[in-house]
């Protein structure tokens, strides 16, 4: 029987980018400085660079990065596991480096290239060669883990630590999965590796 729900795809490319410039336009802001200080207890204008779009927002500066996306801008690929920084389901990019959105404050990022899940794949839709090798060595099951796993893995290879098995789950080891397809995950990263361009 066909399952219902998202698509593996889907899942693997963010279910919600379509709807994201919408939902951050009714939120826009007039652009204002990135570096003001906020007056105590005031909202505070920021701009944020996200999967190479401007989004001018006014938040509250205790805000963490995560929030921002799932809640302002309605990038829900980013998933709020522990909101702690013990999970590494809101992994994202932060110039070009992986970062844990919880941990993070959406002041600190202001103006800085952000890329979510939902900006990983190529202009024209192709999924990243990660996301591929996810679908194709089976790397997850209820899904919920993946978004966070992919972006960490692309930090993974990126970083030059995708080396061995073993050093892949050093350092993927941030990346909690309670289905635990461990196993899957390392593959499908050791295979990405071989076609990734990490020149
Ligand atoms: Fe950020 Fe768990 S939600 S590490
Ligand atoms: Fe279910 Fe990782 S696939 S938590």
């Amino acid at each position: 029987m066909k399952p219902s729900g998202p698509s593996r795809r889907a899942v693997l490319a963010g279910a919600s980018g379509a709807s994201a410039a919408s939902l951050a336009l009714a939120g826009a802001h007039p652009a204002t400085s990135q570096t003001a200080p906020p007056a105590p207890g005031a909202d505070m204008a920021v701009t944020l660079e996200v999967n190479g779009r401007s989004h001018a927002l006014t938040i509250d500066p205790r805000q963490t990065l995560l929030d921002t996306l799932r809640e302002e801008l309605a990038l829900t690929g980013s998933k709020k596991g522990c909101d702690h920084g013990q999970c590494g389901a809101c992994t994202v990019h932060v110039d070009g480096r992986r970062v844990l959105a919880c941990l993070a404050l959406t002041a600190s990022v202001a103006g800085r290239p952000i890329t979510t899940i939902e900006g990983l794949a190529g202009p024209g839709g192709d999924l990243h060669p990660m996301q591929t090798a996810f679908i194709e060595h089976d790397a997850f099951q209820c899904g919920y883990c993946t978004p966070g796993q992919i972006m960490s893995a692309v930090g993974c290879v990126k970083e030059g630590h995708a080396g061995s098995a073993a050093e892949i789950a050093e350092y993927m080891s941030g990346n909690l999965c309670r289905c635990a397809a461990y196993p899957n995950i390392v593959a499908a990263i050791e295979d990405a590796k071989s076609r990734m361009d990490v020149a």
